[in-house]
Order: C-alpha cells, then structure tokens, then sequence
C-alpha cells in the first residue's frame, strides 16, 4: 500500500477536472465512503503499530489535502457554470415601441374624415397608364403628362394603356371607385405614391398622397371649400387663412390649389383640388348630366412636416430611431 502513489494520482486527476460532474465522481472516488482513501484508513486495521504510525498520519493528511482541493474546485466549477448574479444592480429599462409620424398623422386623419362620413379606401402602388394617365383625361401625348415624372415597369405591353407603372399620384382610384361604385360616396384614400425626381429636403421619390372624392347629385365647390377647410382646422388645432388660386389638372374642371398661412405669416401650397371633370365620369362609366363631385390630392408628408416641425422630408424614411422617438406620446 502506497500512500504516496495515491497522492500523485488524485492530484493529477484534480487538475484535470472541469466541471461539476467530473467533480463529484473525483470527490466519490477519493473522499467517499467506499472511497480509495477510506480503503487505506480501513487497511491500516490490518498493519502493525509501527507502520500504522508511519501510514496513519500520511493518510490524514492526504485526506485533508483532497478536501480542500474539493473546496477550492467547487467555488472554481460554479464561478464558469453560472455568471454571478448581483440582485442589487438596476433592472434594464424595457424600451417600448411607437408608432412612426406617419402612421400617427395617417390614423388622425382617418379619424377626421371618418367623422364626415368619409369612407378610407386603399388602392394598387403599381398601376397601369390607363388609370394613372389616360382614363384621368391625360393622353400620352399630353404635355401635362411632364407634371409627373414615372418610374415605368419594364415589361412586355399588350395592349394600349396596359403599360405598367408606380402610380405618380393616389388619383388612379377616382376611376377604379367610380367604376365600382354608385353614388352618392365619399372617400379617401391614404396611399404611397412614386415620383421619379431629383430627392432634396423637400422631395422624395417614395411619398404619401392623400386623396379625396366626394360624388353626388349636388355635390358644389362650396362642400369642397368646407370639407378641406374643416379638415385642415381640426388636422392643425387653429384657426388658418385659405388661399384658393385657380391652378391646372387634365381631371379637374375647375382646378385649384389650395395654399394656407403658415405660422409665420408665409403661404404654403398643400394640394391640388377641384371639380370631377365631366370625361373622367365617362371613363368611369357614369353620366356627368347626373352626377358632380369634387377631388383633392395631397402630399402626406407634408401635413406631417408642418404639425410636428419636421425640417427634411428624407427623415421619414431614413429609419433613425432617433427621429421616430421624437414623437413619443
Ligand atoms: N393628383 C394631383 C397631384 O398629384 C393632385 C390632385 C388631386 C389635383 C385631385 C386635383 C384633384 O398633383
């Protein structure tokens, strides 16, 4: 029996340990009750004095030595098993989400026009020419057609009109809601709109129309006039000037656009506007002897620039959280 021999052999398979598992059956293998160092102490029984004298404390010894390096490798093996936990420090703060300007200005909106009996309606980004261009009183050979730079789809065209594009305005769903609908009707229709322009602070070629179309029997400038000027009041919070200057669009007869008084006294175009021309009924196959209506279009972005003091048009759709969180409740 060699007590010494044991030693070398527990200590090199003490450094060998590292993890819990590999601990606890080096633990019960040396230290446990039918452990080897329980195998010696129990055989010293058998040895004469002498030699228990010289074995006996040898063997204490080492026991005592395999128990602190029990001890010490626990606290080792828990230390990289579970990072420690210091119940003291401050909790992370759950961050919350909002909603963008965009959609928050959208949902006021709605809200407005709901409350005017306003129907919302949604229509397709990608349109054809005959609903962005022709069926709106813009043939192809039409200088206003240059008004509205288009991003063109490429593709193979099969008939006249079918060519496909990013719609340039939300006025496409004057006809495909007249096509489908009978009025009386009134309606809005929030929506992306596609322009293939130069971007600066106050263009972009990815924005937001809001357009409008109230359809009827009597329906007069003067339900026009009321509508956008009770919608831009509660939309704003204040009293504002209206400026109605007669303005050109193939769809529209008479045409205007609106302008309002900014806070600072300086006058802002906010939308194009006026009276259903009597071709765009016929496109949409309704009578113009017995229906009139009125349209407006506006840019989304815009409203949302002028109530929240938004200084670039390109910060909608930069992505920065830093913008976005500005207009936390
Ligand atoms: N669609 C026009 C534009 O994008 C705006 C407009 C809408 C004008 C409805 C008149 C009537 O500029």
């Amino acid at each position: 029996m060699n007590v010494s021999n044991l030693r070398e052999e527990a200590l090199k398979e003490a450094e060998a340990i590292e993890n819990a598992d590999q601990l606890k059956s080096f633990e019960i293998k040396y230290l446990g009750r039918k452990g080897k160092l329980n195998d010696v102490l129990g055989l010293l029984k058998t040895l004469s004095i002498e030699e228990r004298r010289e074995l006996g404390p040898k063997a204490q010894k080492l026991k005592k030595e395999l128990e602190e390096i029990v001890a010490f490798k626990t606290k080792e093996v828990s230390l990289e098993s579970s990072p420690q936990i210091d119940i003291t420090r401050p909790g992370k703060k759950q961050e919350l989400g909002q909603l963008h300007p965009l959609t928050k200005i959208q949902n006021e909106i709605h809200d407005i026009f709901m409350a005017m009996n306003f129907s919302v309606v949604d229509g397709p980004e990608v349109e054809t020419e005959h609903y962005n261009f022709d069926a709106l009183n813009i043939p192809p050979d039409h200088p206003a057609r240059d008004a509205w730079d288009t991003f063109w789809i490429k593709e193979e065209v099969k008939k006249i009109g079918s060519r496909k594009l990013l719609r340039t305005h939300t006025s496409p769903m004057q006809i495909r809601y007249m096509e489908t609908h009978e009025p009386p009707f009134q309606i809005i229709v929030p929506g992306r709109t596609f322009r293939y322009e130069a971007i600066d602070s106050s263009h972009e070629i990815n924005f937001h129309q809001l357009e409008g179309l109230m359809v009827g029997k009597n329906v007069s400038v003067a339900n026009l006039k009321y509508v956008i000027e009770t919608f831009m009041k509660k939309l704003f919070k204040r009293k504002i000037e209206f400026l109605f200057r007669p303005a050109y669009f193939p769809f529209v007869e008479p045409g205007m656009e609106v302008d309002i008084k900014l806070e600072n006294g300086k006058w802002l175009e906010m939308m194009g506007a006026g009276m259903v021309h009597p071709r765009v009924f016929e496109e949409a196959h309704l009578n113009p002897k017995d229906y009139q209506g009125f349209a407006f279009g506006m840019g989304i972005e815009r409203l949302a620039m002028i109530k929240y003091g938004v200084p670039d048009i390109r910060l909608f759709n930069s992505g920065d959280l830093r913008f976005v969180k500005q207009f936390k409740k």
